[in-house]
């Protein structure tokens, strides 16, 4: 176990370049001292790192996930959170303008996803028979402190469906679907996002003011020296949903009951971060569905980046401030983190000798279903009406001893044991 801050790192994405906007920027980037300059306050702001308008997408994967990812590739748990106001570039840093495999503005998620599925599928390409990994993905939606599983197939009326969040902070509900390659899921990954964006156009401005988080799960199981050592992680990508003022929108109605929600959530998650700062006992975690959901990734077992979008607009400097202050305060928070490994307690001998118990019970199993000697006629009818019942669960158990015994000769072949009479190879 080891303890980390959590990874503050700021975007500042550029001015729109519609004509007519005469936008004006409020601040300076120094790149390369990680700074942002604010001319109002006379405040510098520093961070882990600060990426210019200039940044590319490639650019912001490498530094942002990449430490990430090689932390979830050995087991793990990590998270990245894109936060900052309503056009700022989260989506953009998150996802991209679109997801599609070759494109060089693809965003941390889909480069994210290439990334892991390159990295496991060569490590399977050495070391065929020592290496097995599985990767489960699900994608939900928070929006007015209500939650949407995207993965979901569903005719209902909003066409998303709502799924119960409960109290462990687990996503026990949500769909998990189990993925192969890149390509299956990047589709998963586009079927979800078309969920959001068909209910953002049907409900206005949805999309910023819901939180999208796609969680990707993997469990690896890999022989080492006479050992099986099985990790599991997650990985949580967020994009939190637009840091709003009520002061400047002009909200009625349904609308500012939404835009409630979603402070109320926000707000949680600036107040679980004030909490473990001043070194509180009890974190309200429970207190929105997004700090429910997230407490790994804030002060728990979890390594997290925050990119802070930042929009320079001087017209929006007021909010803009507010980000960075409370980037400035996320910095000091610091996560423990732990690698969630097991070793088996299986060692060469145990396989050696469950090798041979398993011959054992195939040869019974197989005089079992030698029944021709058997001449008495009663006798013979008794034991064929046991056989009746009684073959398919042989049968079953022999495919299971098969496979079994198969995969206790392919870790003993693995690992060069030396043939012994444990190891003959008479069929089953
Ligand atoms: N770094 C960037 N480079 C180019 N365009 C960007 C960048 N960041 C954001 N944009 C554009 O700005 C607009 C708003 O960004 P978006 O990601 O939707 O904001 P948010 O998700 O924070 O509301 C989009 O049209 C997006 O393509
Ligand atoms: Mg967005």
């Amino acid at each position: 176990m080891m303890q980390e801050n959590i990874n503050v790192m700021a975007r500042v994405r550029p001015l729109s370049e519609r004509a007519g906007l005469n936008q004006k920027s409020c601040l300076s980037v120094d790149a390369a001292n990680s700074t942002i300059y604010v001319e109002k306050n006379k405040e510098f702001y520093k961070f882990n790192k600060v990426f210019d308008e200039n940044a590319s997408q490639e650019a912001i994967f490498d530094t942002v996930a990449k430490p990430i990812i090689n932390g979830f590739l050995e087991g793990k748990n990590g998270t990245i959170f894109a936060y900052g106001q309503t056009a700022s570039g989260k989506t953009f840093t998150m996802l991209g303008p679109n997801i599609n495999e070759h494109n060089d503005d693809n965003g941390i998620i889909p480069r994210t996803i290439k990334e892991i599925f390159s990295v496991l599928d060569a490590k399977v390409e050495n070391k065929p028979d020592s290496f097995k990994y599985s990767i489960k993905c699900s994608f939900i939606e928070i929006y007015n402190e209500q939650q949407y599983d995207l993965l979901k197939k569903t005719t209902l009326k909003n066409n998303i469906n709502k799924i119960a969040i409960y109290q462990k902070a687990t996503f026990g509900k949500a769909e998990e679907k189990e993925v192969e390659s890149y390509d299956a899921c990047l589709k998963l990954l586009k079927h979800g996002w078309n969920q959001r964006t068909t209910a953002s156009t049907s409900m206005n401005e949805r999309s910023s003011r819901s939180h999208a988080i796609f969680i990707i799960r993997l469990a690896t199981e890999e022989l080492a020296e006479t050992k099986v050592i099985t990790r599991s992680s997650c990985l949580n990508l967020v994009d939190l949903a637009g840091f709003e003022r009520q002061s400047q929108t002009n909200n009625i109605g349904v609308q500012i009951r939404e835009s409630y929600a979603i402070n109320n959530s926000l707000s949680t998650f600036t107040h679980v971060i004030r909490q473990i700062l001043d070194g509180k006992k009890f974190i309200s975690y429970l207190d929105s569905k997004l700090t429910t959901l997230l407490r790994d990734s804030l002060g728990g077992n979890s390594k997290t980046t925050v990119i802070f979008n930042i929009h320079q607009d001087a017209q929006f400097i007021t909010d803009t401030v507010s980000v960075l202050e409370f980037a400035k305060s996320v910095k000091e928070i610091k996560n423990t983190i732990s690698i969630n490994k097991s070793v088996s307690c299986e060692d060469v001998e145990t396989w050696k000798t469950e090798v041979l118990r398993l011959r054992q019970e195939n040869e019974q199993l197989k005089s079992h279903q030698q029944h021709d000697e058997i001449t008495d006629k009663e006798a013979y009818q008794r034991v064929m009406l046991y056989f009746e019942n009684d073959t398919a669960q042989t049968k079953a158990r022999r495919v299971e001893i098969q496979k079994k015994t198969a995969e206790y000769k392919r870790r003993l072949a693995m690992l060069s044991v030396k043939k012994d009479d444990s190891d003959s190879d008479d069929e089953l």
